[in-house]
């Protein structure tokens, strides 16, 4: 497939392959891959940095704002920087992970990332976005909208594979995350009514892309 123009969605819970699948198929359509997530915790690494309470809300808006952003979409290198620091390290590290969920609940926050999201998206003919309000916020006029999910053992496994954590720590951790992610109240975590729900339990990587590949050749070759 190399559809002229296409954006895809991918959204759903922590360690259900949104990143990897999303990443393989930016790839095949030629396109830019956009990992939303990793906004949320390079405006986390620079709240951290800044020192701010977490629990103050105008205090991160505030840092969210003044953070210079520079947001890599190359499927295969997406690298990240906040104020002219590479980021890619720290953002997957315990204490940004720990600290984003707060962060991301913050309605400035979001609505700052929003912006930014759909001007990156309205500049690329073909771009897969990954995130938890693709479908549903950001891009609800995307051409394939999907919602990836797996058991909590099956994602915490593949996290722990990745980061060489203990597996039963990591699941408390993600299911900890899944439950502040889905019960905030500005853009939770939710299957849009309209987006495909794939469950990758028991599929390899290529099975899953193979199956969107196909999906979204139907939907935009029409
Ligand atoms: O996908 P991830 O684990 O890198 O996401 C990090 C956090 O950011 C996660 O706890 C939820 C939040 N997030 C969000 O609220 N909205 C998005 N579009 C993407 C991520």
């Amino acid at each position: 497939v190399q559809p002229e123009k296409c954006v895809v969605a991918v959204d759903g819970p922590s360690g259900s392959g949104k990143s990897t699948v999303s990443r393989r198929l930016a790839a095949a359509i030629d396109g830019v891959y956009l990992d939303t997530g990793a906004m949320y915790r390079a405006v986390t690494w620079a709240v951290l940095q800044a020192g701010a309470d977490l629990s103050d809300p105008e205090a991160i808006a505030k840092i969210a704002l003044e953070t210079e952003l520079s947001i890599g979409t190359d499927p295969s290198a997406p690298h990240f920087a906040a104020n002219g620091v590479p980021v890619d390290g720290p953002i997957r590290g315990p204490e940004v992970t720990a600290a984003v969920s707060a962060v991301a609940a913050v309605p400035a926050v979001r609505r700052q990332l929003v912006a930014l999201q759909r001007a990156i998206i309205a500049g690329q003919p073909r771009i897969v976005v990954e995130g938890r309000d693709i479908a549903s916020v950001v891009a609800p006029d995307a051409d394939l909208k999907v919602y990836l999910t797996a058991s909590a053992a099956a994602r915490a496994a593949r996290r722990s594979a990745e980061d060489a954590t203990d597996v039963a720590a990591t699941e408390a951790s993600l299911v900890r995350r899944d439950k502040l992610d889905s019960s905030r109240a500005a853009d939770p975590l939710r299957q849009a009514s309209d987006a495909l729900e794939v469950d990758t339990t028991g599929l390899g990587i290529d099975e899953v892309v193979a199956y969107l590949l196909k999906l979204l050749d139907s939907r935009v070759n029409k």
